[in-house]
C-alpha cells in the first residue's frame, strides 16, 4: 500500500489551518472534525439534491432545467431540461459582467517566452476557432480529438468545441501515435487539432510526426489543424493538401462571431480516455450541466477561491482530468486568473516553479505528491532563495500523499500560514469528492479528510458492510452531478466496472481506511491499475505492448512501491526460445512500450525470468510478482535473469501456492 499512509493514523493532529480560525482540538472536532462553518454540510445533508440545484444555480441557463436528477441506477440524468452553454459560462458571462480585461492565463512557455490572455482575448479566440470547426464540417454532436502541448490553443480548442456543442477528446501529448489513433478511432472523431510540435526539456517534440502516423490509421478524420508553436526546431512539418491545415491561417480567414449553442444539460461536453484493467482504454463521458455545476462549486470551496485577487497555479497537463476540470473548465468559469505552464519543473533549472510563483504572486498552487517529493529531494535551497509569501493555499491531488511531504509541502512551500488541501477524485468522479474545505475541516496531514458537501461516500467490507473503522474499499453510495454517465460505446463495461462489485454502490477501484475519528486515508488501487506519478497506467496496457514485441513469450506487469513517484512499472518478462536476455534487450523492450504506448508507460525495471508464477488456474499471481519486486531492490533499469530474483520467486510460488 502506498506511502506510509496506512497504519496508526499518521502524525499527532495540530493547527493545519488559517491563522484567523485557530483550531483548539474540541469535543466537536473529537466527534466529527469539522470545525469551522458547518453550514454547507448541513444545507447538503438535509436535502443533498436541493443543494445540487442551488449549486447549478449560480451558473447561466439559457433554460432553467424541469428535474434536478434522474436516477436509474447506474445511469444518472441531472438537470434535464435546462439548456447552457459551457463557452458561455466560461467567457460571455464574465465579460458581460465587466472582466474582460481581467487575466484568464498567465502562459509560460518552456523556453521562457509568456503570454497574458484576458477573458475579452480568450472569447475572441474561442469564437473564432469555432466558426474555423464549423468550416471545416464539425456540427453539434461531433467529436474533435485535440494533441497538443500546454499552450492557450489548446483550452481555446476545447472551449471553441463546447461552444458548437462538438464534444472533445483530448489526448495527452505524451502518448504515442498508436494511443491516438486508439482513441481517435474509438470516438470517431472528424477532425484533429494539434501543433507542430511541444518544447520538453529543450527540445522539439514533434507531435505532428506522431499525430501524421495516426491519421494513417484513423478512416474517421477529415481535417487535421496544426498551431505553430516549435516551428523548424522540430524538423519540417509535412502538411497533407486538402486535410491539414495552420491554425494561424484558418484563423485569419475566420469571421469573429459565432454564438453560443444551447446544449442540453445531458448533452456530451467530452471524452477521456483513460486506463482500466484490460488493454483497452474507457473513453469517460462528462456531460454539460452537472459537470460544470461541481468543478465551479469545488474549485470555489475547496480553493477558498476568491476570484478577484487569486493567483491560481494548477500544475498538471490539460491532457488528463485535473487539467480538464481544474486548469480549464472550473478556473474558466469561476472568473479565475491562472498559471498556465507548458515545461517540467527542471527546466531550464531547479528554479523554474518558484520563479513562476514569485513572478506572478501565485497564492494557489494545486500539484502532485510526486512533484512535492522530487523537491524534497531536490532540497530547500531552490524554493528558499525565492519569495513565495504570495502563496495562501496548497492543494495535492493524483496520489496518496504521506504524512511526511504534506509536512514539507507546507513547511517549505507554503508556510505555515497555509492550509494544504489533499483532494482525492477520478476521471470517472470528473471534480474532487473528497478533500478538507479551508478553514472549515481539521487537517492530518496524509487524509484526504472527508467526503465534500453533498457526497456520500462509505468504506465498506469484501461483503460490501459499511467499515465504521479499519480498512477496505472506497464507495459512493449516491449519484453526484460531474460523474461519468458511461464509457463511450460500452454500457455494459459501465455497469460491470464499477456499479457491480457491491450492489448500490459506486467502486471506485481504491482502498482506503477509515481511522478512530472517522477521516478517510486513501491507500491506492486495489485492482490491475498502476499510478505512476498521478498518472494511471493499466498492467494489462503494458503486458500486451511487450507480448507484441517479437523476442517475447510472456510478460506480467507490476506497480511496486517507489519514494517518488508512488508507484514504479516493473516487468517480469519471459523470452522466447532461442532469445536471450541482455541489457541491450531490456533497454529495447523499454523503449518499444514507451514508442507503443508513449513515455509514461515505461517499465523502470525490465526482470527477465524463465518463467512467471502462476497460479494451477494458470493466473499470474500478481501479488507475489510485486512482493518481490518491493521486497528486492531491482535497479532502475533492466534486471537481468539474475538467478536470485527467479530463485525467489521459485520460493514464494512454492511457498504461497495460495490463488490470487
Ligand atoms: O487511486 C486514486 C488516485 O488516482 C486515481 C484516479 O486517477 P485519475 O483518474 O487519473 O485521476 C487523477 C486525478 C484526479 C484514484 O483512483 N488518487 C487521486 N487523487 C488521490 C488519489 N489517491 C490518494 N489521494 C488522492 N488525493
Amino acid at each position: 500500500m502506498a506511502n506510509g499512509s496506512e497504519g496508526g493514523g499518521g502524525p499527532a493532529i495540530e493547527n493545519y489551518y488559517l491563522e484567523e480560525r485557530v483550531f483548539e482540538p474540541s469535543e466537536e472536532f473529537r466527534a466529527g472534525a469539522v470545525v469551522g462553518d458547518r453550514s454547507l454540510f448541513e444545507r447538503a445533508e438535509a436535502d443533498w439534491e436541493g443543494f445540487w440545484a442551488e449549486q447549478a444555480a449560480g451558473l447561466d441557463w439559457f433554460e432553467p432545467w424541469e428535474t434536478v436528477l434522474e436516477w436509474d441506477l447506474p445511469f444518472a440524468r441531472w438537470f434535464s431540461g435546462g439548456k447552457l452553454n459551457v463557452s458561455h459560462n466560461c467567457l460571455d458571462r464574465h465579460v458581460a459582467a465587466g472582466l474582460g480585461e481581467r487575466v484568464a492565463f498567465h502562459w509560460v512557455g518552456e523556453p521562457g517566452d509568456t503570454r497574458t490572455v484576458t477573458y475579452r482575448e480568450l472569447l475572441a479566440e474561442v469564437e473564432r476557432f469555432a466558426n474555423v470547426l464549423k468550416g471545416l464540417g464539425v456540427v453539434r454532436g461531433d467529436r474533435v480529438a485535440i494533441y497538443m502541448p500546454m499552450i492557450p490553443e489548446l483550452p481555446v480548442a476545447m472551449l471553441a468545441c463546447t461552444r458548437i456543442g462538438a464534444a472533445h477528446s483530448v489526448v495527452f501529448g505524451g502518448f504515442s501515435p498508436d494511443a491516438l489513433r486508439d482513441r481517435i478511432n474509438d470516438a470517431e472523431a472528424r477532425v484533429l487539432v494539434t501543433a507542430d510540435g511541444g518544447w520538453r526539456r529543450g527540445q522539439a517534440v514533434a507531435l505532428k510526426g506522431n499525430a501524421d502516423v495516426a491519421v494513417e490509421g484513423t478512416p474517421s478524420i477529415e481535417h487535421v489543424v496544426v498551431a505553430r508553436r516549435t516551428g523548424e526546431a522540430g524538423g519540417p512539418t509535412t502538411m497533407v493538401e486538402g486535410r491539414d491545415h495552420w491554425w494561424d491561417e484558418l484563423m485569419a480567414g475566420a469571421g469573429p462571431d459565432c454564438p453560443a449553442e444551447a446544449m442540453e444539460a445531458e448533452d456530451l461536453l467530452y471524452l477521456l480516455y483513460t486506463s482500466g484493467t484490460t488493454a483497452k482504454p474507457k473513453g469517460i463521458m462528462h456531460t454539460t450541466g452537472g459537470y460544470l455545476t461541481q468543478v465551479a462549486f469545488t474549485h470555489r470551496t475547496v480553493f477558498d477561491l476568491r476570484a478577484d485577487t487569486d493567483v491560481y497555479w494548477c500544475a498538471a497537463d490539460i491532457g488528463w482530468v485535473t487539467g480538464h476540470s481544474y486548469i480549464v473548465y472550473g478556473p474558466l468559469a469561476n472568473g479565475a486568473t491562472s498559471v498556465m505552464y507548458e515545461g517540467t519543473p527542471d527546466f531550464p533549472d531547479k528554479d523554474r516553479w518558484w520563479d513562476i510563483i514569485e513572478t506572478y504572486g501565485v497564492t494557489i498552487l494545486y500539484c502532485a505528491p510526486t512533484a512535492i517529493r522530487t523537491f524534497m529531494k531536490w532540497g530547500t535551497e531552490f524554493p528558499e532563495r525565492h519569495d513565495l509569501s504570495s502563496l495562501r493555499l496548497l492543494g495535492s491531488v493524483g496520489e496518496p500523499i504521506n504524512p511526511e511531504a504534506w509536512m514539507w509541502y507546507r513547511a517549505h512551500i507554503g508556510g505555515e500560514r497555509c492550509p494544504v488541501v489533499d483532494t482525492w477524485w477520478q476521471t470517472e468522479t470528473g471534480a474532487i469528492l473528497i478533500s478538507p474545505l479551508p478553514g472549515i475541516t481539521a487537517c492530518k496531514p496524509g487524509s484526504a479528510t472527508f467526503a465534500l458537501p453533498g457526497i456520500s461516500a462509505e468504506v465498506v467490507d469484501d461483503a460490501g458492510e459499511k467499515v465504521e473503522e479499519g480498512g477496505g474499499y472506497l464507495t459512493l453510495t449516491r449519484p453526484w452531478p460531474s460523474m461519468l454517465r458511461g464509457i463511450y460505446g460500452d454500457p455494459e463495461r459501465y455497469r460491470e466496472t464499477y456499479w457491480s462489485r457491491f450492489e448500490g454502490r459506486y467502486f471506485a477501484g481504491d482502498g482506503a481506511k477509515v481511522d478512530p475519528e472517522g477521516y478517510l486515508w486513501l491507500l491506492g488501487r486495489v485492482d490491475d491499475v498502476m499510478n505512476v506519478s498521478g498518472h494511471r497506467i493499466s498492467t494489462t496496457e503494458v503486458e500486451s505492448s511487450l507480448v507484441n514485441h517479437a523476442s517475447v513469450a510472456e510478460a506480467a506487469v507490476v506497480g511496486a512501491r517507489d519514494d517518488t513517484t508512488g508507484q514504479a512499472i516493473v516487468a517480469f518478462v519471459t523470452l522466447r526460445s532461442g532469445e536471450d536476455p541482455s541489457p541491450e534487450r531490456g533497454e529495447e523492450l523499454r523503449a518499444h512500450v514507451s514508442r507503443h504506448i508513449g513515455a509514461i508507460a515505461r517499465p523502470r525495471t525490465v526482470v527477465f525470468t524463465d518463467e512467471l508464477p502462476k497460479t494451477r488456474s494458470g493466473k499470474i499471481m500478481r501479488r507475489l510478482l510485486r512482493d518481490v519486486a518491493e521486497g528486492r531492490a531491482l535497479g532502475d533499469t533492466t534486471t537481468l535473469a539474475d538467478p536470485k530474483v527467479v530463485e525467489e520467486i521459485r520460493r514464494l510460488s512454492t511457498a504461497s501456492p495460495t490463488e490470487e
